[in-house]
């Protein structure tokens, strides 16, 4: 089976009721990054990043994953599929992807603020202050942070320079180190791009483009897709 890796943002869940962080309305217009996705905002004002997160983990439960995530679940009868996503959210699970790499965490998870290999899953309850791991220590959502390690991304690295077709659906690839993936892809690679609006990728590779929506776009893939696998 042919490898198909795929790269997805905020995006891919905007259609699942979710927000994105940099269109018009985003998550970015309502907060500062610093103040509720950063250490420091973290260390200033930890009930106002608690209760970020806790309103979005609760937002959660009431989504479902779309035509895009359930889409991309489907092409795992055709090809090897390797889903490397930004987001935090659990609906390419939820859709029956079964290889998901969460490069900035995942919303579903506490960890503890002593030992950061202390995971716990908290499905879609709230963290509040005063919720401690094992250790003894506060609870914190299990988020990458602006200004924090990306652990995962070596593994992605990996997978990507394995890819024999590469596809971005719904990032602005605004983020590094994830938008740095487009430099491993295999020169023999097929790059593909799926989003409503105008996304500059680095490099200068040929980009197959479908400028549509997430659930459409997957759609319009999968068909260019099936001649290739
Ligand atoms: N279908 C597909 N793409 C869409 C849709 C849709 N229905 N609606 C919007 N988009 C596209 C936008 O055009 C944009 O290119 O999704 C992208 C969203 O970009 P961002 O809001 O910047 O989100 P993302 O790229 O995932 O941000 C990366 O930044 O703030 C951090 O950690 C956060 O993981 C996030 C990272």
């Amino acid at each position: 089976m042919k490898k198909l890796v795929i790269l997805t943002g905020a995006g891919i869940s905007a259609e699942s009721g979710i927000k994105t962080f940099r269109d018009a309305g985003g998550l970015w217009e309502e907060h500062r990054v610093e103040d509720v996705a950063s250490p420091m905002g973290w260390a200033l004002n930890r009930r106002l990043v608690l209760k970020f997160y806790n309103d979005r983990r609760r937002q959660l439960a009431g989504c479902e994953p779309n035509a895009g995530h359930i889409g991309l679940a489907a092409l795992e009868k055709y090809f090897d599929v390797h889903i490397i996503t930004q987001n935090i959210d659990n609906l390419h699970e939820r859709a029956g992807s079964t290889k998901v790499i969460h490069l900035h965490g995942e919303l579903t998870k506490a960890r503890s603020t002593k030992d950061p290999e202390l995971i716990y899953d908290i499905g879609y309850n709230d963290i509040r202050e005063g919720d401690k791991c094992d250790l003894g220590s506060q609870l914190r959502p299990h988020i990458v942070w602006f200004g924090e390690a990306v652990p995962m991304i070596e593994e992605a690295v990996k997978v990507t320079g394995q890819a024999d077709i590469f596809a971005v659906i719904g990032t602005s690839l605004n983020v590094y180190p994830a938008a740095g993936l487009i430099e491993y892809v295999p020169e023999g690679a097929s790059l593909w791009l799926i989003d409503p609006n105008d996304v500059y990728v680095p490099g200068d590779r040929r980009v197959e483009v479908i400028k549509e929506a997430a659930g459409k776009g997957v759609e319009i893939l999968a068909g260019r897709l099936m001649d290739l696998k």
